[in-house]
């Protein structure tokens, strides 16, 4: 007897579908964005508790099996619904931790009461990334018990503090979670109105490099002219990381040029907020600079603050030091580099010691092949005829090197909500709430584009 299945929703019937249910998506993202759950050590993790608790009644919602898995780290939250005969799966990916709020007085309303300004929502994790996992919500929510596709959701609780145990949850769970499709809904897009998928991007090695010149501290004026102390040390030090142009001047890391569009300067400069005089580092193509080329900040100095410092040469100071690698590099090789760099280029004999924090792999995407042709249909469809562009982006999101050893013939499709706009990570982070609205009818389009397409994996 032939299988009976039911006609997979027209692109109309998918649009009136999603229009109906974003009243109640966005209520839900409400509801996420006032749960704080920050996966940083030092912070409370019942709230990442509640958080995927919160996820899961989502899910069941939708008629997914739930289960709340972890390893040792913060809960993740899988839900599963069987494909229906012979149509593909599809893993839907978001995390529902939460960068830390930082400066609270930098922020123009309470980070975790969100509220609309302008037709953007206000709020930590408003954009990055609860609006993720509220995009494949709608999406399931719009087709109802007409799904044509089976998905698995796997949503993350602690992405935004490195993802230690998600390799070996994706072991534990690696049959369940095979799928033909992988979405990845924690990148964005181009500019608002212009989607975009995200096709490479940078990996990261965050490390601390720590000077000494003395055994303790010293009067300056009793020592100072002969001997160093630790902060113009490390100064010095950090001075030799880029060259006179701003390039990266670690030898050893990977780079090239290349990117296939570029960024006009002018709008990069006032989403960036770049002071008025103040000028870009680095020579070639923006996006080559932020995209296929090494970038190199140093996030923080541990030493004396200038209001209760005294008199006294600084024995000892610390940097925090980040650098993001261009897609082909190694973050191995690279925290080799790096090490070799800051210990040949010790100032004045220093004793300089590296250690570790953690690394993550870049990665490029091969956007090629019948599933990134539905994805970009869907977001043409969405986006009202406007194309979607192939992008890098400049972060990192590095188990997408995991996703591709594991599944080798699954396409992966990194999409997102964030705009240039969002500031996430940031205070006053936001969501466009007009740009919210096309990605969840492109991912609910796109399921149905996936469905019709068939099954890649054999
Ligand atoms: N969503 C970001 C990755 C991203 C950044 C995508 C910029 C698109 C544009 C992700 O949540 C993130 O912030 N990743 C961390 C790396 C991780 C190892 C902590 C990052 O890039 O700092």
């Amino acid at each position: 007897m032939p299988v009976m299945t039911t006609p997979i929703m027209s692109e109309s019937e998918v649009r009136a579908a999603v229009e109906r249910e974003l009243p109640g998506v966005r209520a839900d993202l409400e509801r996420l964005v006032r749960i704080p759950g920050i996966a940083f050590d030092g912070f409370d993790h019942s709230h990442v508790e509640r958080s995927a608790e919160a996820v899961a009644e989502l899910l069941r919602g939708c008629d997914l099996d739930v289960k709340i898995v972890r390893r040792g780290g913060q809960p993740a939250v899988i839900g599963k619904k069987v494909a229906p005969p012979g149509a593909p799966t599809v893993l839907l990916y978001a995390h529902h931790d939460v960068q830390p709020v930082g400066d609270r007085s930098l922020w123009e309303s309470d980070p975790f009461e969100p509220v609309e300004r302008d037709g953007r929502l206000y709020g930590r994790g408003a954009a990055d990334d609860k609006a993720g996992i509220m995009a494949h919500v709608a999406a399931l929510r719009a087709f109802g018990d007409r799904l044509p596709v089976g998905v698995v959701l796997f949503i993350e609780g602690e992405e935004e503090f490195g993802s230690d145990s998600l390799e070996q949850l994706l072991e534990e769970h690696r049959e369940e979670i095979a799928s033909d499709v992988i979405v990845i809904a924690d990148s964005g897009n181009w500019d608002i109105g212009v989607p975009a998928l995200t096709t490479s991007l940078r990996g990261i090695v965050n490390c601390f490099v720590e000077v000494r010149t003395l055994d303790h501290a010293v009067h300056s004026g009793m020592f100072g002219g002969a001997v160093p102390d630790a902060l113009t040390t490390l100064a010095k030090l950090l001075a030799t990381l880029h060259d006179d142009a701003g390039n990266v001047a670690v030898e050893g890391l990977v780079g090239r040029e290349g990117a296939s569009v570029d960024y006009p300067e002018d709008r990069f400069r006032a989403e960036a907020g770049l002071g008025t005089g103040v000028e870009f580092i680095g020579t070639g193509r923006i996006t080559d600079r932020l995209w296929t080329k090494p970038a190199l900040a140093v996030l923080g100095i541990d030493a004396p603050a200038t209001g209760e410092a005294p008199n006294a040469l600084v024995p000892a100071a610390k940097a925090k030091l980040s650098v993001r690698l261009a897609p082909g590099d190694d973050p191995k090789k690279a925290y080799a580099a790096l090490t070799a760099h800051l210990e040949q280029h010790a100032p004045w004999g220093a004793q300089v010691a590296v250690t570790f924090e953690h690394d993550g792999d870049p990665c490029v995407i091969d956007a090629t092949g019948p599933m990134f042709d539905a994805a970009r249909s869907a977001f043409r469809t969405a986006w009202d005829g406007t194309d979607p562009i192939d992008m890098g982006v400049g972060g990192s999101i590095p188990f997408i090197a995991t996703f591709q050893e594991m599944f080798p013939r699954a396409a992966i499709l990194v999409t997102g909500v964030e705009d240039p706009y969002s500031r996430a990570h940031g205070p006053n982070e936001s969501l466009h709430l007009g740009e919210f609205a096309r990605v969840c009818l492109a991912e609910a389009l796109l399921l149905a584009k996936v469905a019709a397409a068939g099954a890649n994996r054999s």
